[in-house]
């Protein structure tokens, strides 16, 4: 059953790299409350990414194709001004734990800062995510163990296929 609070949508933004089980439920739990939910995913050239820009676009759009109000996008330059672009102001953000707040409680203050329509909504994950993070899946596939359990199917797959081809070159 879903809750609308209103004919709204909403930006999810991330890096996604890569997308985890922990994302997905984010956007589930982001599509029951809004009426659309745009996931943005950033184009930062100074981050070190394990996949491309079009690689992370397809791994979400893979993984969530069974939900019929998400749209997919990317976005370079500040989220405060991408907003503005798109005319939407609400930012979904996901709360893990208190570790999570600090970054999180900056980041919002200074989205608003920035552009003062800006409001960031944060959802509360299941339990059993909140200690899930891209980071450390990453560095799990990298170092040789199992991440079936943590993100969805197709992108273990192309997570174990990428690990390959690291660790070959
Ligand atoms: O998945 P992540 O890496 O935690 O997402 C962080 C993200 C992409 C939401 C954040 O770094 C961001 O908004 N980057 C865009 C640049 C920007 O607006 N920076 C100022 C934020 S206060």
């Amino acid at each position: 059953m879903s809750i609308m609070v209103k004919k709204i949508s909403a930006v999810y933004p991330g890096s996604f790299d890569p997308p985890t089980n922990g994302h997905l439920d984010i956007i589930v739990k982001a599509s029951r409350l809004f009426s659309e939910v745009i996931v943005a995913i950033t184009d930062n050239v100074n981050k070190k990414h394990i996949f491309s820009l079009q690689e992370r676009l397809n791994l979400v759009q893979k993984s969530i194709k069974h939900l019929k109000n998400i749209k997919i996008t990317s976005f370079s330059g500040l989220l405060a001004d991408y907003l503005e672009k798109i005319n939407s102001f609400i930012v979904i953000r996901g709360l893990r734990a208190l570790s999570d707040f600090e970054y999180e409680f900056q980041m919002a203050l200074m989205n608003r800062k920035l552009n003062k329509k800006v409001e960031t909504v944060f959802l509360l994950p299941e339990q059993s995510y909140t200690f899930l993070s891209s980071s450390m899946v990453k560095e799990i596939a990298l170092l040789g163990g199992n991440t079936a359990d943590f993100v969805p199917k197709y992108v273990d797959k192309e997570l174990k296929k990428r690990v390959v081809n690291l660790t070959k070159n």
